[in-house]
Order: C-alpha cells, then structure tokens, then sequence
C-alpha cells in the first residue's frame, strides 16, 4: 500500500474533524508550484528576539588556544557523549595523548563540518540539543591544530557548562513500557527490504501520555527505520485479521500496519479520538529523549502497539537476525497537552536516471494549509533516503514570505532525527493562513547511488516507494493543538 495515500487523507481528516467540519474542506493546497515558484522562495524572516540564537562565548583568541583550556572543555561538551568506550564512536577524545595524534584529522573534520554530526543550517528556527558548533568554536579547533595543537595547563581546565539549549536526559532506567517482540526476528531472506509489523501489548489499564523515547536497534546493520504505532480497541478486529495471515512472529507490512486511523473528534477530554496513530520513529542517526515539555502522545488502555522494523539485506548480512527495543516513558494522562506527529509528503514524482540536484525534475514540494484550525508545531522530522541532496521544511505566508523551520542544505541519510524548536512556532490559521512547505531534492547522478552488496547501483528512474533504493519525500511534524 502507497503509505502516502493513505496518510494524506488522515492529516485532512484530522484538521477538519477536529474542528467539527466536514472532511471534504478544502484545507489542503494541493496545486505544487511551477519551479519559478521554487527557485525564488523569498528570504527567511529574520528570528524573532525570543528565537534568537543564544550568544556564544568565544574565548581564546588564536595563538593561545591549548588544549585544557579550550579543546577538552569543547571535547568533553561537544563529542564524548559518542566518542566513548562502548559509545557508537571510536575513541574517546578525553585524554591529551590520545588526541594529540589527530590533531590534524580533528581539525579538518571539524572544519569541513563532518564531525560533530549535524545536519541542519543556522539561520532557522532556533532548535534546542544543537549539535554542531558554532563559528567560534570551529575556529578554536582550526586555530588549535595550526599552533601545533599544544597542551598548555591542567589547571586551566574547567568542566564545561550544559549548553542553555539542551534538554535534560532520558534516566538510564528502562521505560515505563519496554515493546520488544518475544524472541529475534530472521528477515524474509528471499527479500532485499522486508517490512516487519511486531505486536505487543503493553498491558495498559488507564490513559497515560508517551513524553520521552528511547529507541535500540537490535541489528543496525539491517535495521533501515523503525516506527511504532498505536493500534486502539477499534483497529484491533482488522489487526487481528493482518496478523492471522502470515506465520511467524507479526506480519509483512510494507507502508504501516495496515489498520485505518478513523479520526474522529475527542471525547473525555481529548481533542481528537482515532483507531491508529503513529507514536515514534527512529532512523539511522537518530536520538533518544524526552517530547517537548508539557506534551504528550496519548496512549488508551486496551491498545497495541504496532512496531514496523524495515530491514535492508544485503549479502553481507545475509542471516543476521535482529531484537529491537523501544522503551517508552509516560506522565499520567492530563498532565500533558495531546500531541501528534503528522505526515506531510508528496509522492507523484519520477527522477529521471542521471538528473542532478539543479534539475527541477529533481525536486518534489509538498504543502498543507491549514485554514481553520489553530495548532503549535513543536518539531520537525524530515525523511528521504539514499539519493536525497537537501531537504526543506518552512511555513509560507499568504503573501509570499518564507519562514524557515529547519533546512538541511546536505543531507546524510545516516544522520537522521526530530528536531525540536526552542519554542512552539504558531502557523498563521485562516483562509488566507501560513502554507506549510517540505521542499525535497534529490540528486541521481552516477556518483551519488547507493552500494548494494559492494556495487554502486546504476542510475535509474526512481519513484516513491518502500524499498530502500526507493525515494521517499516525507516529513513529520509534531504539533499540538
Ligand atoms: C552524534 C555522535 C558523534 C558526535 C557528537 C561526534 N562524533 Fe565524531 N564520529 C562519530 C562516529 C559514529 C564516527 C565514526 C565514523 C562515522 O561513522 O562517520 C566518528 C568519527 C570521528 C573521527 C574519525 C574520522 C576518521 O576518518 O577516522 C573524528 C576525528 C571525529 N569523529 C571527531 C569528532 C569531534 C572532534 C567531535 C566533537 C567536536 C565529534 N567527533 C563528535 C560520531 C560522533
């Protein structure tokens, strides 16, 4: 099933329910703009005082950079989160000796922005848990490096402070609700993507709200995407029928689990009520954690969840078997405002084999305007696959004027995860309302496909579709009402 026809209807549905009004409203632009719309997006609106990027001490000036004054500080903040032992970097960048070898190699990944992983650009929407470093910092490194990369005094070394933008930590515990299917799963092996649906239940026995999630891939060498849905007491007579048909643990999904969301407006105190909806995802490169404070994905007693792991095979990995976990962390019901992460995406495009990024048959722009109901959008979480160049996701005024959100001008598919704002951004409602706007461009030349089994593909035409040489042009946004 085309996953994008099937969840156009629902975001739809859900603007127009939730406000008591018919289906058919035209809340939808539907019309994609002629590339001349494209190539002239006008220029970001400058941030507003309260998202304006937070002020970074620069420090040292170059020539006395040394590394327990201004490097380690940087290390300690910036990178050992992953370059730790038992991390999912290699080497820990804590001590002198260590570092002092790569030097060199530290500075160009730094500087060419490879190292910290980071994909988005500066000049959007202010996010919190930035990765990347800023100007000055990269500086230090690069002026560091040049210097000879000295190690200067022990005790000018201070702990460095929390970043004003990061959000506090998941525990260590595990979740309130761990979903791991019973036993590890062997991919179809006759397959080169395999599409798993797990069915678990976690016993609930009252509402609760999912406010954090942590996501461990049992396998990441075949684990290509993971996302867990819920399935309510209305889904569960068409689950029960998905999951009759095929043996073995679940069942063969391709697109998502197969049952009808059916949103209708909220009883008991919530806004919206439906029978299936999308709790979390996880793609290569993304990050555990708490949601946006203060909100919630809504969780029913009675309910499944619903875990799609997306296998990539490969010969490589022939035989490899994989136990995915999702731990989930819950408030109880009421504490928190109902939130929902809502699919926009546009699936009516062919690039044609060997077209490049400056191809406007390369690009693929969705838009949703919401004419009725007023929603905070908290986040965002942009997906394409292996071909995809840059991707951008921005409101639209009526008049013509871009607000950037976030926009990633390189994409790297391993890198992928939700950006949070700093704060809420509030779309303009009404006729003349805020378009929301994923821009997607892909690049299908000889030198940008992907490797299976060792071989880089030849370019082909590619649509939209599940397979991992397929392309998607998808983007979530979480948003409460
Ligand atoms: C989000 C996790 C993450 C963070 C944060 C991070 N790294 Fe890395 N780093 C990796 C991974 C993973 C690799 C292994 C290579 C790869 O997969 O890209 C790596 C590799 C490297 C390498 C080796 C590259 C090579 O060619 O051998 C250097 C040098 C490096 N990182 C420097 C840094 C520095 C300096 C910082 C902080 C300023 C940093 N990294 C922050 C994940 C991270």
């Amino acid at each position: 099933m085309n996953k994008t026809l099937a969840r156009i209807p629902f975001v739809i549905v859900l603007f127009s329910v939730a406000c008591g009004t018919p289906a058919q409203s035209p809340d939808v632009v539907t019309d994609v703009p002629s590339t001349a719309d494209i190539t002239t997006t006008p220029t970001d609106v400058p941030p507003t005082p309260e998202d304006a990027p937070v002020a970074q001490d620069t420090g040292a000036t170059p020539g006395d950079v040394t590394w327990w004054r201004d490097i380690k500080p940087l290390a300690d903040q910036m990178c050992n989160n992953c370059h730790q032992t038992g991390g999912i970097a290699p080497m820990p960048l804590a001590d002198y000796a260590t570092v002092r070898p790569m030097a060199r190699l530290i500075a160009n990944q730094v500087r060419n922005r490879i190292m910290p992983p980071w994909m988005p650009r500066d000049g959007c929407r202010s996010l919190v848990d930035v990765r990347g470093l800023t100007d000055a910092e990269i500086a230090k490194f690069v002026a560091w490096e040049a210097a000879g990369a000295p190690e200067g005094n022990m005790a000018d070394y201070r702990a460095p402070a929390m970043r004003p933008d990061t959000t506090r930590p998941l525990p260590s515990t595990p979740g309130d609700i761990v979903v791991q299917p019973a036993e590890p799963y062997l991919p179809n092996q006759r397959l080169q993507d395999d599409y798993r649906c797990f069915i678990v239940d976690p016993r609930m026995t009252e509402t609760r709200d999912v406010i954090g999630v942590r996501v461990v891939p049992g396998n990441p060498r075949i684990v290509h995407h993971m996302l867990l849905f819920e399935v309510r007491s209305g889904g569960l007579a068409q689950l029960q029928r998905n999951d009759d048909r095929d043996p073995g643990p679940g069942y063969t999904c391709f697109g998502g689990p197969d049952v009808n969301a059916n949103v209708r407006a909220g009883t008991s105190g919530d806004l919206i009520d439906l029978d299936m909806q999308q709790v979390a995802g996880w793609a290569p490169g993304g990050v555990d954690g708490y949601m946006p404070a203060g909100t919630g994905i809504r969780l029913k007693p009675g309910s499944r969840l619903v875990m799609q792991v997306h296998y990539n095979l490969q010969m490589s990995t022939r035989n490899m078997t994989d136990r995915t976990r999702v731990e989930l962390f819950l408030s109880p019901a009421g504490t928190t405002q109902q939130a929902l992460w809502l699919p926009q995406s546009e699936a009516t495009f062919t690039i044609p084999a060997g077209v490049g990024p400056t191809d406007p048959r390369a690009r693929a722009v969705a838009n949703f305007r919401n004419t009725q109901l007023p929603v905070r959008v908290f986040g965002v979480f942009p997906h394409m696959h292996q071909l995809g160049h840059s991707i951008r996701v921005e409101a639209i005024t009526n008049s013509g004027t871009s607000n950037c959100l976030v926009d990633i001008p390189r994409w790297d598919f391993h890198w992928q995860q939700n950006y949070f704002f700093r704060t809420p951004f509030r779309p303009a409602v009404g006729p003349t309302g805020d378009t929301l706007r994923t821009t997607c461009v892909w690049d299908n030349r000889a030198e940008n496909q992907a490797f299976v089994d060792g071989m880089q593909l030849p370019p082909r035409d590619v649509r939209w579709g599940e397979g991992s040489t397929d392309e998607m042009c998808l983007n979530y946004y979480y948003i409460s009402l």
